[in-house]
């Protein structure tokens, strides 16, 4: 079975805070199966931050909540192999209303089976930045969405998916040097069932600890745009542990 899980990153509006503009997104918003297009599960408006996080060591940089009491909603069974689609609004992120997002995505995961009080994360997808395509903001300006692949090899359980939208537009200094700069974190988070994969084991590479696993000067986070905004010499590597390598990406 295909399950697709869309979350609806809405772009409302810009908003001057301490000198610095910064863009105010609402993160998941709802969830869907395509074979009940209409079962759509909505998050409560305003149950998710709307401001992005700068500071690398504050508890809301996780998922944008305080602590991780982000709504749960129904649970979405996944087996493995699926491909999720995550979606943002791309009329928001269209607007012309403030500086233009720039920047790369990263996919997380965690697994809840130690409870939530000190979670591993593993990065399972990022989309960053190509002379072709532009950055992964400008891949969801014209495609409104991502794919990402739900990985085949894990165990049965319950995960936290979080995706995640870094804006580098004031990535040219650190919040700790300058406190209205610093790259801008636009992450969100949502509890899902997997119910098993094709080869599950153990994850045991590549966990890291959310905050923890950014440091302000990773050259991914620290770093003056072009005024067009595109990398110093027209290259990116996304910041984060190694991707989780799966024995059969994409199939279920
Ligand atoms: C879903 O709801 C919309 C709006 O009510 C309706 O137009 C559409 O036909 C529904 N789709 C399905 C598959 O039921
Ligand atoms: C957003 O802008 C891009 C590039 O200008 C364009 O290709 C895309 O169709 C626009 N999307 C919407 C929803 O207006
Ligand atoms: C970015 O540019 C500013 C202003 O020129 C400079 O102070 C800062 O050190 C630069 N940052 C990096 C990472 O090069």
């Amino acid at each position: 079975m295909v399950f697709k899980l869309t979350s609806v990153l809405a772009l409302v509006a810009a908003l001057a805070v301490t000198g610095n503009a910064q863009r105010q997104i609402q993160g998941i918003t709802f969830a869907w199966n395509p074979d009940t297009p209409n079962g759509s599960h909505n998050l409560p408006k305003n149950a998710l931050a709307m401001a992005p996080i700068s500071d690398l060591n504050s508890k809301a940089f996780t998922c944008r909540t305080n602590g991780l009491n982000f709504p749960n909603i129904k649970s979405y069974s996944s087996t493995g192999g699926e491909m999720f689609i995550v979606a943002w609004d791309m009329n928001a992120l269209n607007s012309t209303d403030g500086p233009k997002l720039n920047g790369p995505c990263n996919h997380w995961m965690a697994s809840t089976a130690a409870g939530t009080d000190n979670l591993k994360w593993f990065r399972i997808g990022e989309v960053g930045y190509s002379a072709e395509e532009g950055w992964c903001t400008d891949k969801i300006r014209r495609e409104g969405q991502l794919v990402v692949s739900m990985p085949n090899d894990l165990l049965p359980g319950e995960y936290i998916f979080r995706n995640e939208v870094i804006d580098l537009t004031y990535a040219g200094k650190t919040y700790t040097d300058d406190p209205t700069m610093g790259a801008q974190f636009y992450a969100d988070c949502l509890k899902y069932t997997y119910s098993g994969g094709k080869n599950p084991k153990e994850v045991t590479t590549g966990l890291v600890s959310l905050p923890g696993a950014y440091l302000a000067t990773d050259k991914g986070l620290l770093l003056n745009l072009t005024a067009d905004g595109k990398p110093p010499g027209g290259k990116y590597t996304v910041p984060g542990p190694a991707l989780h390598k799966q024995p059969n990406p994409g199939s279920a």
